[in-house]
């Protein structure tokens, strides 16, 4: 079959683009579709004989359409959405045409040198050690399951046990003490890891949803020498809040923990004058897990896994096959040895990109500019008579009207409208509204009708 790739590479990329122009200019909706409808045009049964690649990808993009949300677009404010930036998008276009497989240097010279350069320019913006090792992984998820790894690894050698050749069957029990309010991939990441959800010790927080430290030490001194892995947060899923975490990175050190934090998105506060005294002490810590398709801007999925000690984050997400040309002992570690996967996506084209397009000027103000617009939404929502329930340090609002038992219907009725897509959360007991605000897109005028489009689905609910 004769293919015209750049006829169909263009159709693909002109596509990507139509989506990503209108997201911009109408109003966001929800899937038009139903899910059996959705299936059907995705389904039936799989043909004997060969397809046209650019009929497959015209009834690709035919069966799609409906069911693609505009979670890129400007007034998108539910989850922790980040939007694309124009050269991540089209870099990780090219990271797809090219194919790189990034396990290694001999499979990808180029993607192994963005990945370096990527890496060390956000070790730069996040203000953590230059020497700290970087691996590109999907995600927070991802990056805090390997935090959680190598802190393993180091907590159970300090106490005489060899994790990666013994497993955990008769390990001395080790202990995970992480906030109440930690996000919920560190319960995740305590299951895969085999520790078991048991094992995780809740901290209370403050009144923001940062860690409470006196509460920290008085649960570290109850654990007298017990391995432990101390799992801090920068960034609330819910309120923005970072823990203090010099002070509770101090208070871990001294009693031998080890200290991973979760900064899927907070992480990125280090970059802007503005924030970065909310993560003041974030280079003490021994790992870190952020997200580049958060704050960032990059598009999915891309996540970072940091670790001070390089050669023990190697050493615990290595492995070794004869075969693996470009490996081993006598090479420096390879970026494969860095993440849970081998075979890899280049992703470090999209951040190396990204970064590029924004300067630390251009990511400070990113920072900034969000977090200053999450303001500007808590004010207009205010001024209409709702109650604000955190103070609003970086781009995450909560917010009820009403009583808070209204919020559900309120969401739906702000859903169903379309102008913008906010969630509902439940934090401290109450139901609220929640609004994160990650797109670099967002304009004061998207706030300002979103803020209108909430405060009239209250209204009407
Ligand atoms: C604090 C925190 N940690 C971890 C995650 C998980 O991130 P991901 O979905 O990229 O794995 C999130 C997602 O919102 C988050 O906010």
């Amino acid at each position: 079959m004769d293919v015209d790739l750049h006829q169909l590479f263009a159709r693909a990329a002109a596509e990507g683009a139509r989506h990503r122009v209108t997201v911009a200019d109408h109003p966001l909706q929800q899937p038009s579709l139903d899910r059996e409808s959705l299936a059907a045009a995705f389904g039936g049964p799989l043909g004997a004989d060969p397809t046209d690649p650019g009929r497959v990808v015209d009834d690709l993009i035919a069966a799609a359409h409906p069911g693609l949300v505009g979670t890129v677009g400007p007034r998108f404010f539910g989850f922790v959405i980040g939007g694309a930036s124009p050269a991540a998008t089209a870099a990780d276009l090219l990271a797809t045409g090219w194919d790189q497989c990034a396990y290694n240097e001999v499979l990808s010279p180029a993607a192994a040198a963005a990945e370096r350069a990527a890496g060390n320019w956000t070790k730069q913006l996040l203000g953590l050690p230059e020497t700290a090792s970087v691996g590109f992984v999907t995600g927070a998820q991802a990056a805090n399951t390997v935090g959680l790894a190598v802190g393993r690894q180091r907590v159970l050698r300090d106490v005489g046990w060899d994790v990666a050749r013994d497993g955990l069957f008769g390990a001395p029990p080790i202990v995970i003490v992480a906030s109440e309010e930690r996000h919920a991939t560190i319960d995740r990441a305590a299951r895969l890891l085999g520790f078991g959800t048991r094992s995780i010790e809740p901290v209370a927080t403050n009144a923001q949803g940062a860690i409470d430290v006196d509460r920290l030490r008085t649960t570290l001194d109850a654990l007298r020498d017990r391995p432990a892995l101390v799992c801090l947060q920068a960034g609330n899923v819910n309120t923005g809040a970072c823990d203090d975490l010099r002070s509770a990175t101090t208070l871990a050190h001294e009693r031998g923990a080890w200290v991973h934090v979760d900064g899927a998105f907070g992480l990125w506060a280090a970059a802007s004058p503005s924030t970065a005294h909310l993560v003041d002490g974030v280079e003490l810590a021994d790992s870190w897990g952020t997200d580049a398709h958060k704050w960032l801007n990059v598009p999915y999925d891309c996540g970072l896994a940091f670790c001070a000690d390089a050669a023990l984050h190697a050493a615990t997400m290595s492995y070794a096959a004869s075969y693996l040309t470009g490996s081993g002992a006598d090479s420096d570690y390879v970026l494969g040895d860095l993440t849970p996967e081998s075979s890899r996506r280049a992703r470090g084209f999209a951040v190396w990109a990204a970064l590029r397009e924004l300067g630390t000027g251009g990511v400070a103000d990113l920072v900034e500019r969000t977090c200053a617009l999450a303001r500007r939404m808590a004010e207009r929502l205010a001024a209409g008579g709702a109650s604000i329930h955190n103070d609003v340090v970086l781009n995450q609002v909560l917010v009820s009207i009403g009583d808070p038992s209204r919020t559900d219907a309120i969401v739906d009725a702000v859903q169903r409208e379309g102008t913008c897509w906010v969630g509902g959360t439940t934090w401290h007991g109450q139901r609220l509204i929640r609004v994160s605000v990650s797109n670099a897109t967002t304009t004061e005028r998207d706030i300002d009708v979103s803020a209108d489009a909430i405060l009239r689905g209250a209204a009407s609910s």
